[in-house]
């Protein structure tokens, strides 16, 4: 790991717990350098890479990354095909590096329509990341906000009609138990790299208090520098979740 030595910009006793990214601006940097957009997303998977390692390296317990929306299969089927190829040749690559890091891995989304190739390697991350008890990195994969509800909503209504609940018990937490954000602390910090302001179908239960910190900067560029900067800019918010500041 490329450890920063000088002072940090922010208060290292005050790290938000849980950071998503929605990992967008891929496309745009290699469209930039005359690159096809294919090259945008290898390098977007660099810059992940990197990111996963300064986060665990600051003590962040979780980090949720955007890779391919349910909406994502709009695209071209060359560009939908290789970000699953690169998606694959980074689990070979990478995944035991993370795993010496202690960095576990899961997925968050409906894997049913990937590849068999893919979901055996997905299976296999899932395996080795058992071992690891330091950073959870979430990998939103065919992840849709709406999906994860609807599906929540669906296995709810599944436990009503077999008896095992009842309407009237139903609660946050019912409903938050069948998402794939359970047991994991919601979002306090959201950034989005690539100019656009917006949420584009992430996270929509999950940030319902979280800070969100948009920047011009593209995902692959997006560095050490750029985490901090994020960081800095996360311990100037005040938190008053509808009540009042202290
Ligand atoms: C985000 O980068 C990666 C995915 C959606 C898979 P984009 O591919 O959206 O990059 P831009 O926004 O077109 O630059
Ligand atoms: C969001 O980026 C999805 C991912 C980064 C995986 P998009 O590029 O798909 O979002 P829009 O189309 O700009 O809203
Ligand atoms: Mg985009």
């Amino acid at each position: 790991m490329n450890k920063e030595t000088g002072p940090l910009p922010f208060d290292k006793e005050n790290i938000p717990r849980h950071i998503a990214f929605v990992m967008d601006g891929n496309g745009r940097w290699a469209q930039k350098r005359g690159l096809p957009r294919t090259a945008g997303h290898s390098a977007g998977s660099e810059s992940f890479h990197k990111a996963a390692e300064i986060l665990a390296e600051l003590g962040v317990e979780h980090m949720t990354v955007y890779a391919f929306s349910t909406e994502n299969w709009k695209r071209p089927l060359e560009e939908v095909s290789a970000i699953m190829g690169l998606l694959e040749k980074y689990l070979r690559r990478s995944i035991r590096e993370l795993v010496e890091n202690n960095i576990q891995l899961d997925f968050w989304g409906d894997l049913s329509p990937l590849s068999p190739k893919l979901r055996k390697l997905i299976d296999q991350t899932d395996e080795l990341s058992k071992q690891c008890t330091g950073m959870q990195v979430h990998v939103c994969l065919n992840y849709g906000g709406r999906d994860e509800i609807l599906r929540a909503a669906r296995a709810l209504a599944q436990d009503c009609l077999e008896g095992r609940l009842s309407p009237e018990d139903i609660g946050e937490k019912e409903l938050e138990g069948r998402m794939y954000c359970h047991d994991v602390p919601p979002p306090d910090l959201l950034v989005r790299p690539g100019g656009e302001m917006r949420i584009s179908n992430f996270l929509l239960w999950e940030c319902a208090y979280s800070e969100f910190y948009f920047t011009d900067t593209l995902w692959p560029d997006f560095g050490r520098e750029e985490i901090y900067k994020a960081i800095a800019e996360f311990q100037k918010r005040n938190r008053r979740y509808g009540g009042l500041s202290r």
